[in-house]
């Protein structure tokens, strides 16, 4: 009986003003940006993340994906910083990540490839997708398959939108038609959710705008296509199904999230035999710093 564990962390916005220009801050634009930030940075702790990225690697998943949001602003020093923590734990073959839209939260960011150039080691394309460009990413490891869809865009202050595109799409459907996904668990990771929540205050500024293609994709490639979806974005656990199939969707909580209501978790998934057989949550402890060890609903195993 074969066994893959493979762990999903995301949302970790990890905020670093260090070294930034005064002047990017001087438009309306970056001042409410950088108050939202500094708001939200109480809440989403480095510190956290940090003993986060000890579990993961106490844990010894075989390996781990992320899903975006690892930075707030999208400034130089928030990615430097990031990938120094992450470089200390992950060698390349070992993570997979794609990005959400924090980290391309301002278009000189994303003009300058800033989260390509710091955590291209992580963005493998271990099979050549005729047509592909940058995304999607494609992981190739004994008995996993893993593609890595790219949901983030540029979106003015107070969206937090995302889209796919047709390109990207049609490139998915290769990957999964490759001969090397055909014996191994397909795990398809983005950022964005791709079912709507319509009782989620503001859903429709949050949400992924081409959700429905994505999700005609998925029925098209049937059997073929991947046997587990994972996702960030709203920093609460949900276990979801691909309508009208048996495939799960998982949404994970925040790698840093600070407080007594919601607390930073990440999830390890269970695959036996080629499918989900369990998910575990590692939840954030304060008082120890540990993550403990729990089932489905949150309750300690
Ligand atoms: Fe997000």
């Amino acid at each position: 009986m074969s066994v893959l564990r493979v762990a999903h962390f995301s949302d970790t916005h990890v905020l670093s003003l260090r070294g930034a220009r005064p002047g990017q801050f001087l438009n309306k634009r970056w001042s409410g940006a950088v108050n939202l930030a500094l708001a939200r940075s109480r809440h989403y702790r480095v510190e956290i993340f940090e003993q986060l990225l000890d579990a993961v690697a106490e844990a010894e998943p075989d390996h781990t994906v992320c899903t975006g949001d690892l930075v707030n602003l999208a400034l130089e020093p928030e990615f430097q910083r990031v990938h120094r923590l992450l470089e200390e734990v992950f060698p390349p073959q070992t993570l997979t990540l794609v990005p959400g839209n924090h980290d391309y939260y301002a278009k000189d960011a994303v003009a300058n490839g800033l989260f390509e150039r710091y955590f291209q080691a992580w963005q493998p394309r271990d099979v050549t997708v005729p047509g592909a460009q940058q995304y999607p990413v494609c992981r190739v490891l004994d008995g996993l398959y893993v593609v890595g869809l790219s949901t983030a865009i540029p979106t003015p202050v107070f969206m937090a939108t995302g889209r796919v595109g047709e390109a990207q799409l049609d490139a998915m459907e290769q990957a999964f038609r490759r001969k090397e996904a055909k014996d191994r668990f397909r795990l398809l990771i983005l950022h964005h959710p791709l079912l709507p929540e319509p009782a989620r205050p503001m859903d429709n500024m949050r949400r992924l705008t081409d959700a429905e293609a994505l999700i005609a994709r998925l029925w098209k490639a049937g059997e073929r296509g991947p046997q587990l979806v994972v996702h960030g974005h709203n920093h609460e656990f949900k276990r979801m199904q691909l309508p009208g199939t048996p495939v799960p969707i998982v949404q994970v909580a925040s790698a840093s999230r600070s407080g007594k209501k919601r607390r930073a978790e990440f999830n390890i998934y269970v695959i036996r035999d080629g499918a989900l057989a369990g998910i575990e949550r590692h939840i954030h402890e304060p008082e120890s710093g540990r993550f403990v060890r729990c089932d489905e609903a949150g309750s300690p195993l």
